[in-house]
Formats: C-alpha cells, sequence, structure tokens
C-alpha cells in the first residue's frame, strides 16, 4: 500500500499516519520529522533546511527528492508506505512518477485556516520520538511528558503564530495546486477533517479502504 497523506501544516498528517502505520504495519515517511532530526543533530543537511523550516517556507525540492531516495532504499519501505509531507510542490510529485512510485491514493485532509491556528498553536511534539500531541484535543497522560517514550514535549520552533501564518500561505500557493494533480490522474480522495481525532481516523481508514 504507497498512501501520499496532503493537508494544510496541522491538519492532522502526522498524526493520521502514525496511526495508519500501526494499524497497517507500513512506516510513515515524514520529510518533516526527518529535517527536524537533521537540524537537532546539527547535519549538513540540518543547516542547509533549517532557515527555511524556520520561515516556514519549503526547502529545496533537490534536497527533498535526494532526502526521500534514500528513504526508499530502507527496507521497510519494500511493503509500502504513507507520504507524510511529500510531494509538497508539483516538481516533488513528478520527481516521484519518474521514479515509478505507484501512488495507490492520495488523501486529502481538509481543515479550515481558523482551526489550523488553534490546533497548531496547541501542539506540542516529543522532542526524542516526535510524537505528537495537543494540549485540549489529544492531552499526554501526563502533563509535558511523552506518552510513548517518556521524552519531553515542547513547542515546535514553527508553531509561532507568524510562522504559521506564512506555512498557511506557503501551503495554499505552492501545494493545494496537487489536489488538482492527483485528481486529474484519480488517485484524489478528500476527507473532511473532523473536530474528534477519532472521528477523523474513522473517515481515514474507511477512505483507506475503500
Ligand atoms: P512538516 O513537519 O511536514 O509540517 P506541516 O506540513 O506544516 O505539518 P505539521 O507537521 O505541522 O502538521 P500535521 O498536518 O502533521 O498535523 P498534526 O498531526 O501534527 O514540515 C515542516 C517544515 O519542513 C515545512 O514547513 C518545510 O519547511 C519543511 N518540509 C517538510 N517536507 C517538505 C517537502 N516535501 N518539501 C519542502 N519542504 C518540506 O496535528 C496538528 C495538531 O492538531 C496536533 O497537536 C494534533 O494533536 C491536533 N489534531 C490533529 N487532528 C486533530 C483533530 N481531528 N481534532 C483536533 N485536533 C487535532
Amino acid at each position: 500500500m504507497k498512501l501520499i497523506l496532503l493537508g494544510a501544516p496541522g491538519a492532522g498528517k502526522g498524526t493520521q499516519a502514525e496511526i495508519i502505520s500501526e494499524k497497517y504495519g507500513i512506516p510513515a515517511v515524514s520529510t518533516g520529522n526527518i529535517l527536524r532530526e537533521a537540524v537537532k543533530n546539527q547535519t549538513r543537511l540540518g543547516l542547509e533546511a533549517k532557515s527555511y523550516m524556520d520561515a516556514g517556507a519549503l526547502v529545496p525540492d533537490d534536497v527533498i527528492i535526494s532526502i526521500i531516495k534514500e528513504r526508499f532504499k530502507e527496507p521497510d519501505c519494500a511493503g509500502g508506505f504513507i507520504l507524510d509531507g511529500m510531494p509538497r510542490t508539483v516538481v516533488q510529485a513528478e520527481k516521484l512518477d519518474e521514479m515509478g512510485v505507484e501512488i495507490d491514493k492520495a488523501l486529502d485532509i481538509e481543515v479550515s485556516d481558523e482551526d489550523i491556528i488553534k490546533r497548531l498553536s496547541g501542539r506540542r511534539v516529543c522532542s526524542v520520538c516526535g510524537s505528537s500531541y495537543h494540549v485540549l484535543y489529544r492531552p499526554p497522560a501526563e502533563e509535558g511528558v511523552c506518552d510513548k517514550c517518556g521524552g519531553e514535549l515542547i513547542i515546535r520552533r514553527d508553531d509561532q503564530i507568524e510562522t504559521i501564518l506564512d506555512r498557511l500561505e506557503t501551503y495554499h500557493r505552492q501545494t493545494e495546486p496537487l489536489k488538482d494533480y492527483y485528481e486529474k490522474r484519480g488517485k484524489l480522495v478528500i476527507v473532511e477533517g473532523q473536530e474528534e481525532l477519532a472521528d477523523t481516523t474513522r473517515l481515514m481508514l474507511a477512505a483507506v479502504e475503500a
């Protein structure tokens, strides 16, 4: 199974990717998580990506494509994957096609900009394993502590309000055209993001299995 998750920043791609990954035993491949790990470890990639990420802009396509080519070589991708946050531009989508990656579905989670702002300003992420929480909608069992690994929960650097607005603008200009790209190929499935996380999951799983 090869799936793509589309949607604005904060639409719930990472949250749903984790759930689908566990249910179907396929890896969730998040370019955002790969880049954040590189920034944390101050690798060459991380140093290059940081300024783009902090500004709410996209990292150049060629950087993303080489990351994804490396990731696909790992054995866990052999049985399929869920791409979370890639492709992000039409150029990235065309590259995936050129690489011969046959996508089953592109699932687009639709959430209004107003709700996105509420979600991202309450998001907390694990500083160790990257799992995502929300202070109101998905609180951890113990405040500030990751349920999965016990790591400290922190606010992402790009979840400051000015950066959230820049990311939304980038999304509408550069990523939203992908809906049209996948619709023309008969792959697009729209999922209306729900207020309750579990309700979105139910719709997502129904869309995967349809
Ligand atoms: P990335 O990490 O991909 O960030 P993003 O697309 O901005 O998406 P987010 O991770 O912010 O949100 P999400 O949709 O996963 O939502 P989540 O599940 O956390 O990218 C970061 C940066 O890296 C980019 O800005 C760019 O610079 C760079 N980058 C990455 N990939 C790239 C690429 N391919 N090309 C170029 N540059 C790239 O949910 C959000 C919050 O809402 C959470 O707190 C969650 O608990 C809560 N929530 C989720 N669902 C619900 C619900 N139904 N109801 C209530 N709350 C909910």
